[in-house]
This record gives structure tokens, C-alpha cells and sequence, in this order.
């Protein structure tokens, strides 16, 4: 994939002002798809690991792609905006927008020291572009700040391209997106974004030109559908664990009907990370502010669904135990919000590890990938360097991120080494029988204790990094 820029005008280059899972990657294939980019953070160490060909994080396929760009000469890392400003046509900004210390809104304070920081300084027409997930109304609020801090000031313009990117397939998110969606206020804004992304959408990839607000609006809809669609089916695990049913094969049924299907509903755990939890809070905070609450108030269901998960998930390793956890060994497999990741934020399995700690279990942690960034965020915790050591001696084995390490386990392999074959599975991602028919007790969110699975419907795509282009 090469951009052409066939037309008279030069290729736009192109400036991407914070470099964390969404910048660097979006940098580092804007480069490949051949722009010339400027990657720019205000995190030092950041900026020199990536100028080092060096991925600050977990991320597959990454690496590789980063060292090709670097190679190519079209990617070059700085901390300097004044250098970003007179480099740049297009700014896209990529900055964090985690949840407030002491809200469930957004905290736009790097959203606004980024625009801020670039408008004082650029000094010839320029576009521009949100990444960040942001509350509605915030763009149409830039604009009017930017231009009014600007030299240039309207000339100055505006847009936003909301990021849809899972981590674990940003790579092959970022080239090859379901869709681009492009917020404008104006012709010319469109046009610079066509191109930039001409390379993408030489591909017949689908595009929506919409208004600023309906592009904010967008990300928010998609990842509020996305969590909904989980906590519906782990409401159901709930309706289950009361009656006997089995979420299982429930969810198996309901994933056959072409009109529900199988993607985001499988039982267990629940979902985390550092966008679908803050964003469905900062979405509904947002709303209440607009005066609309009411319309997405089941937003903070959403959310309390997925919390009580991680409860109940300590609940069953409890069970499990015998009733107490107290000086219980538990292996916890999985500390990421999800495989191929090594993002620990919000991550409902290092929330479990924490919940059964304090309740006096000794818990061993391992991730392929995450103990690092777990460590950072719970130091208090015990983490080992593999799945072996982990397991060894445990009294309870709790699969809480659905690695295909652990997913792929041998149950006699691991039951040489357990005190006690108990397994609790937070993510459905075992065959039951597997392990029960090797003296196992096996435990599910949603399950009755004696159960035989069925394989879940769910989607090759949320399962396997893949890599083209
Ligand atoms: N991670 C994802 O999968 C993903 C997907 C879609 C959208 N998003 C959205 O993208 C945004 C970024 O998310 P992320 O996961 O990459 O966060 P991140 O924390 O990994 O990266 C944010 C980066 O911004 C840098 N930064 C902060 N203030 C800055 C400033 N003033 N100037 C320059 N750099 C600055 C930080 O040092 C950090 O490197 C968020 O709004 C998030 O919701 C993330």
C-alpha cells in the first residue's frame, strides 16, 4: 500500500502529537502508507524507545512496521512542537482522554494543551484533526479556541476522525478500518482529509462525511453498542447462575440468529481497558449535561453489570476454595484487558488478582505480556514469569484473559503441577470437558457446576492477529 499522489500538489505531511497505542500506530502506517510523518510527545523516554525502533508497548506486528517506516526515512519522532508546527499540514491529535480523577467525565486537560500548544504556533494555513475520544461538542469548543488563540485564526480549521482500532490489531486496523468517518465544517477540511487517507480509500473503504458533533458521536455510539452487547449477555449470566440455565449454550442459541449474531457476546468476565469503561461513563455524563440523560441512562447499568463480573468471579473462586480464601493459593492466568495486549487499564482481570488478594488469598500473576505494566499499577501483588511457575502448588487456577497460551494448556500437564485440579474459566474459553474428564472442577460465570461446552460462536477476527499489507 503506497500513496501515489498523483495529483499536482505535493503529499500533505503529516504530524501526529501524541504517540501512545493510537499515535504511534497511526504514525507509523501513515509512513508506511508514505507520507512523511512527525510523530510528537511530550513523554522523552517515549519519543526516544520510538526513535530507536523501539514499540514502547505490546503490540503485534508493530515493531516490524515501525522499523520499515523508520527505514524508509518518513518517520521521525520529536518532543519539539515548534518543529511540529512548521513541519505539519495536517496535525492529527491522538493525545489520552482518560476518565477525571474525580468525575466520570472525560479530562480534556491533554486534548486542550495539544491544540493549544499547536495553534499558537502554526503560521500558515493548516488542517487540524481530533483522533481522541471525545465527548460531543468538544470539537465545535476547540475550533472556537483555536482560532481565537491563532494568528491565523479562521484560516485555521478544524476537523475530527474518530479512531476505531482494537489494540492487539491496530496495525491491521489502521490500514484496512471497516470504515473512515470524517468530521468537517467545510470543503476544503474534506479534502485534505480524502487526502490523506486516498491510499485507504483507494481501497473502496466505506467513508462517512458527517459534522463535527455526528463524528464525536460516532466513537461513543459504537463502543456504548459494544459494551451493552457484552453486559446483555453477562445480565443473561446472571438470569443463569439464579436458575440453573447454562449462558453457554444460551449464548450459543442467540448468536445463531443472523439478526443477533456471535461477535461481543460471549459470558465472562466482562470487558475493561482504557476506552470502552470511561467511555460509556464520559457518554453519559455528557448527556446528562446536554439534558438527554435519560436516553442513555442505561449506560450506568451497562457499567454496573460489568462490575458485579469481577464480584461474582471472586465469588466462584471462593466456592471453589472450599468458602474462604484466606491463605488460599490462586494462580491468576492474565492480567491484560484482553489477549494480545499488554494494557492493564481498567483490566478486570488484574481487578480480580487485586479483590482476591485482599481478601487474604496468595496470588501468583502471569501474563505473557502485561506483568510489567501490572506491577507498575499493583505493586503490592505477587507476578511470575510463567504459566508454570504460576500454577505451581495452586490451590484454585483462575483463567481471567484468554491468552491461546492458556487457552491451548494441557489439563494433565497443569494438574502435575496444581495442589488442587479446581479451574475457574472468566472468559468461557476452555472446553469444559477437557478439564472435568481429568478430575478437574471446573467453574464458569453463568454455568451450572456440571456442564459440557459448546463452542462459541465468535468471530476469527476477535480471535487471531492477522497481518496484511
Ligand atoms: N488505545 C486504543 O485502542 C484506542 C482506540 C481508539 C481510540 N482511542 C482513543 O485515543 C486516545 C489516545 O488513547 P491511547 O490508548 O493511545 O492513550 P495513551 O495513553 O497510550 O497515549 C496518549 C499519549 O499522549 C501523550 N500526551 C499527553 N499529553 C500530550 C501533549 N500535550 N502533547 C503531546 N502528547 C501528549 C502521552 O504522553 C501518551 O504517550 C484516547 O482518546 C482514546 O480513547 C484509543
Amino acid at each position: 500500500m503506497n500513496s501515489s499522489h498523483e495529483n499536482d500538489q505535493p503529499a500533505p505531511r503529516v504530524t501526529v502529537i501524541g504517540t501512545g497505542y493510537l499515535g504511534a500506530t497511526h504514525a507509523v502506517c501513515m509512513a508506511i502508507m508514505g507520507f512523511d510523518v512527525l510523530g510528537v510527545d511530550v513523554d522523552q523516554r517515549k519519543i526516544d524507545m520510538l526513535s530507536a525502533g523501539k514499540v514502547p508497548f505490546f503490540e503485534p506486528g508493530l515493531p516490524e512496521k515501525l522499523e520499515e517506516a523508520l527505514a524508509s526515512g518518513r518517520l521521525r519522532f520529536s518532543t519539539d512542537f515548534d518543529e511540529a508546527a512548521s513541519f505539519g499540514d495536517v496535525h492529527f491529535v491522538c493525545v489520552g482522554t482518560p476518565q477525571a480523577p474525580d468525575s466520570s467525565a472525560a479530562d480534556l486537560r491533554y486534548v486542550d494543551a495539544a491544540f493549544t500548544a499547536l495553534a499558537t504556533r502554526i503560521d500558515r494555513k493548516a488542517l487540524l484533526v481530533g483522533k481522541s475520544t471525545v465527548p460531543i461538542g468538544t470539537a465545535a469548543r476547540i475550533t472556537t479556541m483555536v482560532q481565537s488563540i491563532s494568528p491565523l485564526g479562521a484560516e485555521l480549521e478544524l476537523a475530527w476522525n474518530p479512531e476505531f482500532l482494537r489494540e492487539g490489531f491496530a496495525v491491521q486496523d489502521t490500514l484496512f478500518p471497516d470504515r473512515l468517518v470524517f468530521g468537517v465544517s467545510s470543503d476544503w477540511a474534506e479534502q485534505q482529509l480524502r487526502r490523506v487517507f486516498e491510499p485507504i480509500l483507494d481501497l473502496d473503504t466505506p467513508l462517512i462525511v458527517a459534522d463535527l458533533a455526528t463524528s464525536e458521536l460516532v466513537k461513543v455510539a459504537a463502543n456504548s453498542f459494544l459494551a451493552t452487547k457484552i453486559s446483555f449477555i453477562n445480565a443473561m449470566a446472571e438470569i443463569c447462575e439464579a436458575t440453573g440455565a447454562d449462558v453457554n449454550h444460551l449464548a450459543k442459541a442467540l448468536s445463531l440468529d443472523d439478526r443477533i449474531g456471535g461477535r461481543f457476546l460471549k459470558p465472562g468476565l466482562g470487558f475493561g481497558g482504557g476506552c470502552l469503561p470511561k467511555d460509556i461513563r464520559a457518554f453519559k455524563h455528557r448527556a446528562e449535561e446536554l439534558g438527554v440523560g435519560q436516553a442513555v441512562s442505561f449506560l450506568g447499568e451497562v457499567d454496573s453489570i460489568n462490575n458485579r463480573r469481577r464480584v461474582r468471579t471472586v465469588d466462584l473462586i471462593r466456592e471453589l476454595a472450599g468458602g474462604s480464601l484466606a491463605g488460599v493459593r490462586v494462580a491468576a492466568l492474565g492480567a491484560a484487558f484482553k489477549p494480545n495486549s499488554d494494557d492493564v487499564r481498567d483490566a478486570p482481570a488484574l481487578d480480580v488478582a487485586r479483590l482476591l488478594y485482599l481478601e487474604g488469598a496468595i496470588v501468583s500473576v502471569y501474563d505473557p505480556e502485561a506483568n510489567a505494566n501490572a506491577h507498575r499499577a499493583y505493586p503490592d501483588l505477587n507476578y511470575v514469569g510463567s504459566m508454570a511457575e504460576a500454577v505451581d502448588k495452586a490451590d484454585v487456577v483462575a483463567l481471567l484473559t484468554e491468552w491461546s497460551e492458556f487457552r491451548n494448556a494441557d489439563p494433565d500437564t497443569l494438574g502435575a503441577l496444581v495442589s488442587h485440579r479446581r479451574i475457574l474459566d472468566g472468559r468461557h474459553a476452555l472446553n469444559a470437558n477437557d478439564y472435568t474428564s481429568k478430575g478437574w472442577q471446573y467453574r464458569a460465570l453463568g454455568r451450572p457446576a456440571q456442564a459440557a461446552t459448546v463452542e462459541l460462536a465468535s468471530d476469527v477476527r476477535d480471535e487471531t492477529p492477522t497481518l496484511a499489507g
